[in-house]
């Protein structure tokens, strides 16, 4: 099969298998460059563990710390004449590269907000790891199953009180635009996103694992978290999206109530913005992503997932210092929020149009960072080619 990216708004509906493994090999060749983390992770759970920051989460306890990793994610298989979703090919090749390194790696395809899916997880660690030292918790989901009720919970991205217009930005035509965001009309709304995003799912899964006794002595947990500028906390951080990351900062304090006899302990880290399928989503945020790529890079301070992650763990959870913030939230976003960095972004928001937005944003990086998510432009890939996709499907299972 020739596969081609084919797009409607901000999904791609296809993904490249080979284009996917070079995402994969590129992460893993960062992580090794950066030399082996000192006392790193041994045994890691990560809870969505196929694109984005669990990806990378991944790929930097197994290459940075000869880590044994089970993934958790929801992705999908490609079919005859149907490519898989990018999140099945990273893990495809992910676990090839793993293999052929020696490095254990399993995955578990389902939801994670099941009672089922944490019950199989459980399984494969007692039967092949025995406990877990570092359990990553990075779902990005639009909507939650309660495990207990049933009951399925859709979450909004809107502005909470009044309506909420600013900027925002096609990224693919680069027209500019003003957008206008109605605010919540119910607090059901609030809570539904809450239910999503929010700390539940995270206790869950930590209080499953401990009554399981695969939590190992010391073992600690991280979850991601983001705050951004003032400019989008209409829609994010004071949003409904900001309350469920409320929620999941607040539950930092009930999981290490649950670590305490393990003398285990859980973090959340806030991260940069960055783009990932969930949030090119977000209304606003990539004209703000644009922007910011471009005055980070020509700081040289630009990283993407895999720079994030390699730092949060060589630098914050494994070896320097955790530096956290008055909240208690590890911080890996702290260069993204640097004085001179916003001042800079703050002021490109005022000028930047339609006609000016190549030469002011970095939108060709965030379109290629969009379109590299799902395996597509990449210089070593000739994309006119037949992909060999089946070889790549069987070696996940
Ligand atoms: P992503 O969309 O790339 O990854 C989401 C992961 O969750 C995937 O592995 C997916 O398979 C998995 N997933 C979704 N629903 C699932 C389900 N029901 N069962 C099992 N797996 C499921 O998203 P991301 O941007 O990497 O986000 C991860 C976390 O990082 C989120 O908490 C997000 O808010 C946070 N974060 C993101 C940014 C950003 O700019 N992208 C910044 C800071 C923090
Ligand atoms: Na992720």
């Amino acid at each position: 099969m020739i596969i081609q990216p084919r797009t409607r708004g901000f999904i791609c509906l296809t993904s490249h298998p080979e284009g996917c493994a070079e995402n994969v090999k590129t992460q893993i060749e960062y992580v090794k460059s950066k030399g082996q983390i000192v006392n790193g992770p041994k045994k890691v759970l990560v809870i969505g563990a196929s694109t984005g920051f669990g990806l990378a989460s991944r790929i930097s306890a197994a290459f940075g710390s000869n880590a044994a990793t089970i993934g958790v994610f929801f992705e999908k298989p490609g079919t005859e004449g149907r490519p898989g979703t990018a999140g099945w090919y990273n893990s495809a090749a992910f676990e090839e590269q793993a293999k052929q390194a020696g490095i254990y790696a399993k995955s578990i395809n389902g939801d994670a907000f099941s009672d089922e899916i944490k019950k199989e997880t459980i399984e494969l660690i007692k039967k092949d790891l025995g406990q877990v030292d570092l359990v990553v918790y990075s779902l990005a989901s639009p909507r939650r199953t309660h495990p207990k009720t049933g009951v399925a919970y859709a979450s909004v991205l809107k502005p909470i009180g009044e309506p909420f217009t600013n900027k925002t930005v096609d990224f693919h035509t680069g027209v500019v635009s003003n957008i206008s965001i109605d605010p919540v009309k119910e607090q059901s709304d609030i809570d539904n996103t809450i239910a999503v995003m929010g700390g539940e799912d995270w206790k869950f899964w930590i209080e499953d694992l401990k009554a399981a006794g695969v939590l190992a002595n010391g073992a600690k947990t991280v979850a991601y978290s983001y705050i951004g500028p003032e400019l989008t906390y209409p829609i994010y951080r004071n949003g409904t999206i900001g309350m469920a990351k409320n929620d999941l900062e607040a539950t930092v304090p009930v999981i290490n109530d649950l670590l305490k006899d393990l003398n285990g302990v859980s973090y959340v880290s806030v991260n940069k913005a960055l783009v990932t399928q969930s949030s090119s989503a977000i209304p606003v945020v990539p004209l703000y992503i644009s922007l910011l790529y471009k005055v980070m890079k020509e700081k040289n301070i630009h990283e993407g997932c895999i720079e994030q992650m390699q730092r949060l763990f060589a630098d914050r959870l494994y070896g320097g210092s955790l530096a956290l913030d008055t909240e208690g939230r590890i911080r890996v976003d702290d260069w993204e929020m640097r004085e001179d960095v916003q001042s800079a972004v703050a002021k490109l928001w005022e000028e930047v149009t339609s006609e000016n937005i190549e030469a002011i944003s970095d939108l060709a990086g965030y379109r290629k960072d969009f379109f590299n998510l799902f395996g597509f432009e990449f210089d070593s890939i000739d994309y006119t080619l037949e992909s060999d996709e089946l070889t790549t499907v069987a070696s996940l299972k």
